[in-house]
């Protein structure tokens, strides 16, 4: 099978009710980090990742998100009249050829695995990755770029992995290593949200996949898991178990978990100090609310 990855699944069909109020009419993936949708971030690493066809795991209420990618005509006539050029080109740096995407509905919110399976069709027999964009990287190069070009020498099924607080590890999908080469560690098992006293490490999955057709298989056969729900995690894990590899990749880069409220602040936070038409105020600010902080203390 040829190890070039070009379609990628994002799944965005999940409640967001970690972000109620705004999620009842605000898909989470529009939400704003600076100036874009988080789902923007995404598809920024995926294209410069090389992946050419875009799958997006819908649901009700997510019309906003499939209007995000519409050519806007009416403020590219707008924008070109008054000389806007630089607003301009941020619009069309959104828009994606005719054909690139595809939006394939899931009917109710049965877990992560049933998200990626319902995109099965438009799957084939190929490798394809699969992106949360609630988990925004912030790396010199992009997390899925490092994994693709890792993925090229390993074959078998890649997931993104970073060491996570022992007090935080039982919310995740945990890798149990069998060897660590550095970057790349191969997995002997994986356990999806497990019991404190059953983690086998805390190195922690985290929202990007490189897999093989073969997990789709495993999605028809595998039973419903943590919470209920189908989980994509066990699914890899039943590559171990018919004695297919497995591996983690620790990427270079900083993870934010913009699904949470404290992760989306962090991240607000960090993006805005990277951006150099606002740090100059903003890094301001900070400061000065640094140091009345110190002084209340
Ligand atoms: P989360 O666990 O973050 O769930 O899903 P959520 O519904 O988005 O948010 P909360 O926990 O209610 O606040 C992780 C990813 O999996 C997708 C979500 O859209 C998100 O990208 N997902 C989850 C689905 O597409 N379908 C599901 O049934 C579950």
């Amino acid at each position: 099978m040829s190890r070039k990855v070009t379609k990628a699944i994002f799944p965005v069909a999940g409640l967001g009710t970690r972000f109620l109020p705004a999620t009842k009419s605000v898909p989470k993936e529009i939400m704003t980090l600076v100036d874009r949708p988080l789902i923007q971030y995404a598809i920024d690493e995926a294209r410069e990742a090389g992946i050419t066809d875009f799958i997006f795991v819908t649901s009700k209420g997510k019309s906003a998100l499939e209007d995000y990618f519409d050519r806007s005509v009416e403020l590219e006539t707008d924008l070109e009249a008054k000389g806007k050029h630089e607003l301009l080109d941020v619009l069309k740096s959104t828009y994606m050829e005719s054909g690139a995407i595809a939006y394939i509905r899931q009917h109710r919110a049965l877990g992560l695995g049933h998200a990626v399976w319902c995109a099965r069709r438009l799957i084939g027999d190929e490798p394809f990755a699969v992106m949360l964009p609630d988990d925004v990287i912030a790396a010199d190069k992009p997390c899925l770029k490092q994994m693709v070009e890792a993925y090229e020498e390993t074959g078998g099924c890649m997931v993104a992995a970073m060491e996570v607080p022992q007090e935080k590890a039982s919310s995740y999908g945990l890798l149990d290593v069998k060897a660590d080469m550095g970057s790349v560690v191969s997995v002997k098992n994986m356990v999806e949200k497990p019991k404190p006293e059953d983690a086998p490490s805390n190195l922690a999955v985290i929202g990007r996949y490189i897999l093989t057709p073969d997990v789709m298989r495993n999605l028809e056969t595998i039973d419903r898991g943590a919470g209920g729900e189908l989980q994509l995690t066990d699914a890899i894990a039943e590559e171990l178990r018919q004695n297919r590899n497995v591996f983690g990749y620790r990427f270079e880069g900083q993870r934010f978990d913009c699904g949470s409220k404290a992760g989306f602040l962090q991240a607000t936070v960090a993006f805005g100090l990277a951006r150099s038409d606002l740090r100059g105020e903003f890094e301001t600010y900070l400061d000065d609310l640094y140091a009345v902080r110190q002084a209340q203390l």
